[in-house]
């Protein structure tokens, strides 16, 4: 039987479970950097990745929650590091790219979860907020994009996922500069697809619904709008962190080899209802 794409090993009968999710999914030996990695779904996603195998840097400014990450991190038996940093600037941007890239070499995944939503009403949204916005939630992936992308291509192997929003797609609760930054971020994952795809280096985004974390602390403390939003998905309940591990370690790994350029919504039917 012949092999499913480059890389890859080829089925072999009487291939144990194990050796062939392994084959599919293993991070063995990869290097992940995970921005926004200290809280919510980055959380989430960094310890899938370390999990799966991956050496894992998470970056963010707080350096208390970094530390807690990563402690539990390397309690559960993963290699995992911090880096601390505001990517909310160009030069912050260009520290905590060559910081992360020291400490277990260059990444072969990046994943750019770190995000803002300011939610000021948009007749008063002033350029201070469009500017803080667009500079975490699109230049900082762009950025690292440019830094990381070409390298990747280089080795012939890469993953850049970025974590957008339902606000790429529609309107919802003052979404203001946000929902700008995150639609123009879903593009950013197309041009860098088209630019490195044939190296070896796919380009996605994962696109959440509604999830209850840090973020959305002052909607969740709201029952009432808690259970009218679950009850507009189709599973019946709003998004946990860990809902994006198993789309995470997929389009990390082997097996998503021919996926590229595209959203995947992980909203409990939330986009389709
Ligand atoms: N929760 C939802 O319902 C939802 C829905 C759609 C999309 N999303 C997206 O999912 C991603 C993760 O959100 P979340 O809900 O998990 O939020 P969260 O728990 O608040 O985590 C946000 C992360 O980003 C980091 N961060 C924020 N500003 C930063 C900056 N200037 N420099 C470096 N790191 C920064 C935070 O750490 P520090 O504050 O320590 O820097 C934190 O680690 C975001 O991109 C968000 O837009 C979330």
């Amino acid at each position: 039987m012949p092999g499913r794409g480059p890389g890859r090993a080829v089925y072999a009968p009487g291939m144990t479970s194990n050796a062939y999710l392994t084959d599919l999914f293993s991070l063995d030996g990869r290097v992940a950097v995970v921005t926004g990695g200290s809280s919510g779904i980055g959380r989430a996603i960094a310890g899938a990745l370390a999990r799966a195998g991956a050496s894992v840097v998470v970056v963010a400014r707080d350096e208390g929650r970094l530390g807690r990450a990563v402690a539990e991190l390397t309690a559960d038996g993963c290699r995992a590091a911090w880096v601390g940093g505001d990517l909310s600037t160009r030069e912050g941007v260009r520290a905590v790219a060559e910081e992360a890239a020291a400490v277990f070499g260059e990444p072969d995944i990046l994943v750019n979860c770190a995000g803002v939503n300011l939610r000021p009403p948009l007749g008063e949204l002033g350029e201070d907020v469009w500017d803080t916005t667009m500079a975490v939630n699109l230049e900082a992936p762009f950025l690292l994009g440019q830094r990381f992308g070409p390298r990747m291509a280089e080795r012939g192997y890469g993953r850049i996922i970025h974590v957008t929003s339902q606000q790429a797609h529609r309107a919802f609760v003052d979404s203001g500069a946000y929902g700008v930054s995150k639609g123009a971020l879903e593009s950013l994952a197309r041009s860098q697809a088209e630019a490195w795809s044939r190296h070896g280096v796919t380009c996605n985004t994962l696109v959440p619904g509604f999830v209850m974390t840090p973020l959305n602390a002052r909607l969740s403390a709201d029952p009432e709008r808690v259970a009218a939003l679950a009850a507009r998905t189709m599973t019946g309940r709003n998004g946990l962190a860990e809902d994006f591990e198993g789309a995470a370690v997929f389009l990390a790994g082997p097996a998503s080899a021919y996926v590229t350029g595209q959203s995947i919504f992980v909203d409990g039917g939330f986009s389709v209802h």
